[in-house]
């Protein structure tokens, strides 16, 4: 697993910088004053900051912008980065301009000047966020990347909460792996092992394979894997952090390690991106990873339905109908439509096994999502207005984009079939909504439920402001505020 960079956090230690290796940053907000360790690096480079702030280079400047100081005479260090930050900056602001310090870390390592910053535990999970390159299928140079210090005035206190921000960085990093692996190494197989693995963190870990889907009636999950030689598995991940007996929160995510379109091929021209398509169960897995780190006292289960589309002798055609655990039964318009018949199956049966006191499913569910809000927003659809307000809150607080969509009958209505009980597409009008009526036909009565389509979010084309361009591991530090907030942990 690609692991964050290493972190340190000791006491402002000025007498150390002129020998400090790598870049060293140092902040500086709009009044334009220099900290203690700014004037320090300035006397040390001969006045190389204030003739930079005479010759009006800082002016102007806006939050999370860096200029930088290459190889300045009188450091040992190979850069001076000065990041624009308000002392009491509002998280989301000290996250970004972190991020814009990763950006720039190398293997070398970086110093942070910190001191007078009010949310320096912002500013280094943004900086170790934004810090990711995936580089398991290269060989040759990898690229590294080196300690980061954070110096501060009160280390111990400042330690603890780093240790919480390290946990939700190796949620996401876990996510953006998974969803970076191409489809013939994240085979269905490997997910569940490196899910299993996560059993050594605390984690209850069960794999169903499909003898078994088989006999608790996961049809429309199991007719989504029948044309791929890998076998479709549910993989479960309980972490019981909570009071005994308290219903647990239920995460389920689609897993389809490679999504071609099965019988309805998919055209050639980007069908390569459909290695993400395992985008929720990455997320799932993410959070699970990130509960247990930092020993959430929560209950929660993840559930992923691991499952490959490919199209073969056996594998299932439009116009078939086949049968849902819940007994429904649902006529195949289209192969292509497959990420909903996989969470319709592991929906019923988190509801069946684990009576759960809410629902979340993630799934990179529908182009048509892209379509009405980007790469910038998941779509929200939910039967519950608490559950979808506590989420768009909390993704909020996280920088995370999500926007509500509506639900209702008439989008119900496109789902009605001749032959079956329903049809797996409802036509191009609203595409997105119509997958998640869909869905919402697998909700039991009582079951607050919220179903996110992370399609344009989960592995984007350019930088975003956490990661570089490739899986974002958009929803972990969402969700993982979600449990903090619905548990009522301290914060
Ligand atoms: N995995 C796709 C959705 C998708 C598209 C994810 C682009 C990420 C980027 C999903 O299985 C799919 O193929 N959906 C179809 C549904 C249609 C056949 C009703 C779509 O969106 O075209
Ligand atoms: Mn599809
Ligand atoms: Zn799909």
């Amino acid at each position: 697993m690609t692991a964050p960079a290493s972190t340190r956090i000791i006491a402002t230690d000025l007498d150390a910088l002129a020998s400090a290796t790598g870049r060293i940053a140092v902040l500086i907000g709009s009044d334009g004053k220099l900290g203690d360790g700014a004037r320090r690096i300035n006397k040390l480079t001969k006045g190389a900051l204030a003739r930079m702030i005479e010759g009006g280079a800082l002016e102007g400047m806006k939050s999370g912008e860096v200029k930088t100081l290459a190889w300045p005479t009188g450091l040992k260090a190979e850069a001076v980065d000065i990041l624009c930050l308000e002392r009491n900056a509002k998280e989301i602001e000290a996250r970004k301009a972190g991020a814009a310090l990763g950006k720039l870390l190398d293997k070398g390592g970086m110093t942070v000047l910190a001191a007078q910053q009010r949310r320096p535990v912002d500013l280094m999970l943004g900086l170790i966020l934004r810090a990711y390159s995936f580089t398991a299928r290269k060989t040759g140079e990898q690229k590294t990347f080196g300690e980061v210090t954070l110096m501060v005035s009160k280390p111990d206190e400042v330690e603890a909460e780093v240790e919480a921000a390290r946990a939700v960085a190796e949620g996401v990093f876990f996510t953006r792996d998974l969803v970076s692996e191409p489809a013939n190494h994240l085979t269905t197989t490997e997910f569940a092992k490196r899910i299993k693995d996560m059993e050594s963190l605390g984690l209850k870990i069960t794999v169903l394979e499909e003898d078994k889907l088989e006999s608790l009636g996961m049809g429309l999950l199991l007719s989504v894997g029948f044309g791929s030689a890998s076998p479709s598995k549910v993989a479960i991940m309980e972490w019981n952090g909570g009071a005994k007996g308290d219903a647990p929160l239920a995460l389920v995510g689609k897993g389809v390690v490679f999504d071609t379109g099965g019988i309805s091929l998919k055209p050639a021209a980007g069908m390569e991106d459909m290695t993400m398509d395992m985008g929720g169960a990455g997320v799932v897995a993410g959070v699970m990873r990130t509960l247990a780190l930092r020993k959430a006292k929560a209950n929660v289960v993840g559930l992923v339905g691991l499952v490959e589309n490919m199209p073969s002798d056996r594998a299932t055609r439009p116009g078939d109908v086949v049968t849902s655990m819940k007994g429904d039964t649902v006529e195949i318009i289209n192969t292509d439509a497959e990420g909903r018949l996989v969470l319709a199956d592991v929906m019923w049966y988190a509801q069946e096994t684990f009576k759960p006191r809410a629902m979340v499913d993630l799934a990179t569910l529908t182009g048509a999502i892209i379509i009405g809000l980007g790469h910038d927003n998941a779509g929200v659809f939910s039967n519950d207005d608490a559950l979808a307000g506590a989420f768009l809150k909390a993704a909020g607080a996280e920088g995370e984009g999500a926007w509500r969509m509506p639900m209702g009958q008439s989008y119900d209505d496109q789902l009605k079939s001749q032959i079956a009980d329903m049809k797996n597409v409802g036509g191009r009008p609203a595409g997105s909504i119509t997958a998640a009526q869909f869905l919402q036909r697998f909700v039991q009565e009582g079951t607050p439920w919220m179903h996110l389509d992370i399609a344009g979010v989960a592995s984007v084309k350019s930088d975003t402001d956490y990661a570089p361009k490739g899986a974002t591991g958009w929803g972990v530090m969402a969700l993982n505020r979600l449990v903090e907030d619905m548990s009522g942990e301290a914060k």
